[in-house]
């Protein structure tokens, strides 16, 4: 079974949301294989965010993945990487469809609530940037 790591962000945290989006989430059909509450320091959010450097935003963003407590989950699904993108919407809430967690729950471009990985590839690295091997073990086992 396919997984993707998921992150909600620290808006998602304070503004209380944590269940509502989790709930978006197990209503969409995945299973929640691991989930911790956690800050992220300064090194960590650079590095997690390291392939976007270059951008203008990357302090910005940092910044901002820092300034408080984050969700981090390994959701499980068939096709679960593109469904989950799907599920959260563009990155800018003002573009993403209707009915998608960041359109219904974002206030802008960085503070768009939650993380998705974007390929198979990117969401194995990132979900052993945050979860050891008995941390993963599936529901059905
Ligand atoms: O999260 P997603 O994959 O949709 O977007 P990204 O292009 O990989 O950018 C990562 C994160 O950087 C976004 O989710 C935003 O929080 C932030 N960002 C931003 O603040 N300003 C932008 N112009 C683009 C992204
Ligand atoms: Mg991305």
């Amino acid at each position: 079974m396919e997984r993707t790591l998921a992150i909600l962000k620290p808006d998602c945290v304070r503004k209380n949301l944590i269940g509502k989006v989790i709930s978006h989430i197990e209503e969409a059909g995945f299973k929640i294989v691991a989930l911790k509450m956690l800050k992220l320091t300064v090194e960590q959010a650079k590095a997690f965010y390291s392939v976007h450097k270059e951008k203008p935003f990357y302090n910005d963003l940092v910044k901002f993945m820092n300034s408080g407590k984050v969700v981090v989950m390994v959701l499980e699904k068939d096709n679960a990487v593109n469904d989950f993108r799907e599920l959260i919407g563009a990155t800018d809430p003002k573009e993403a469809k209707e009915g998608t967690i960041r359109r219904l729950y974002a206030d802008s471009k960085q503070e768009n609530i939650v993380h998705g990985s974007d390929s198979v590839e990117n969401a194995k690295i990132e979900i052993s940037f945050f979860f050891s091997e008995s941390e993963l073990i599936s529901n059905e086992s």
